[in-house]
């Protein structure tokens, strides 16, 4: 198994599971790690013995953004030559079910990871922000785009023009959050969300995932019209026939990914 510089990566069960390792700096996303990150998601969906991949963080961040020491000397030219922070769209092309468990901070570039992923949980210590606006910028990864589909206009307005920090419960109000749970149940939660979904059909799941992200790049009849070629597509699927075949005959089904 590779070894990464930023993250640790744990497989076991057909789980993957990424953590973000650089506490010191409360998990600050520097290059290295979108190279690591976005490797090791890579790697994990290539990987057929690998189901769902779990992101998380350590201590007190899932991560506290983009990391100021490496940006603070980074000017447009090289910024715009170099697509700055267009990488992290290697993590968001990833098919497989991506879990996000946050378990602290997540800050600016910390909440637009944690939007990059398919279901997100937190611990009841977790804080979500864009507070990129006290630095002079804006949000960067995803952050004006994706929080505002999340949670609407008024609150996404709210939390990136004052940089406030809200709290899980209000996360999970206003729709960012799937779910919330006490701290140290974090883990054992997004394992069993995991350990849940691996159980599936990989391509159920994928079309899944590929016809819920739709909603949000489509008009309403385009998104339902792919979404009825795909149902018409998982017909043709061994997958099916064993699911359906299964529930008709009162036993677990045994999907094989064909
Ligand atoms: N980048 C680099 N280093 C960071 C960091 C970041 N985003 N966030 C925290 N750190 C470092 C601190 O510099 C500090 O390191 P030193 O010990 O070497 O000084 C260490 O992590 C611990 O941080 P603090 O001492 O600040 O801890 P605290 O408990 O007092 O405060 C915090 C915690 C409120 C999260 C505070 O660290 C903070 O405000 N961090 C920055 C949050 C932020 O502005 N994020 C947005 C970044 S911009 C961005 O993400 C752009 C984008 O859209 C992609």
């Amino acid at each position: 198994q590779t070894e990464f510089e930023t993250i640790l990566v744990e497989v076991s069960d057909g789980i993957a599971t990424l953590t973000l390792n650089r506490p010191k700096a409360l998990n600050a996303l520097n290059l290295q790690v979108l190279e690591d990150v976005t490797a090791a998601a890579e790697a994990a969906d290539a990987d057929d013995d690998i189901r769902v991949i779990v992101l998380t963080g350590q201590d007190r961040a899932f991560a506290a953004g983009a990391d100021i020491k490496e940006m603070s000397t980074l000017d447009f030219s090289v910024a715009y030559r170099r697509n700055w922070f267009a990488g992290w769209n290697r993590l968001t092309a990833v098919s497989k079910p991506i879990i996000t468990a946050v378990n602290g901070f997540a800050l600016g570039g910390g909440c637009e990871l944690a939007m990059m992923g398919d279901i997100l949980i937190a611990s009841e210590k977790a804080k979500f922000g864009q507070p990129e606006i006290n630095l002079g910028v804006l949000p960067g990864m995803g952050g004006s785009q994706r929080l505002t589909r999340a949670v609407g206009k008024a609150k996404a307005m709210d939390l990136c023009l004052t940089g406030r920090m809200m709290d899980a419960e209000e996360a999970e109000r206003a729709g960012l959050v799937a779910r919330v749970v006490p701290h140290d149940e974090l883990a054992a939660t997004a394992r069993e969300i995991a350990e849940t979904i691996a159980a599936k059909s990989l391509i159920a799941a994928g079309m899944v995932k590929e016809a819920v992200n739709a909603a949000f790049e489509t008009t309403l009849e385009q998104g339902l019209r792919y979404e009825r070629r795909l149902f018409h597509s998982s017909l043709a699927t061994a997958d099916q026939s064993e699911g359906m075949a299964a529930f008709i005959e009162k036993r677990d089904p045994h999907f094989t990914d064909s």
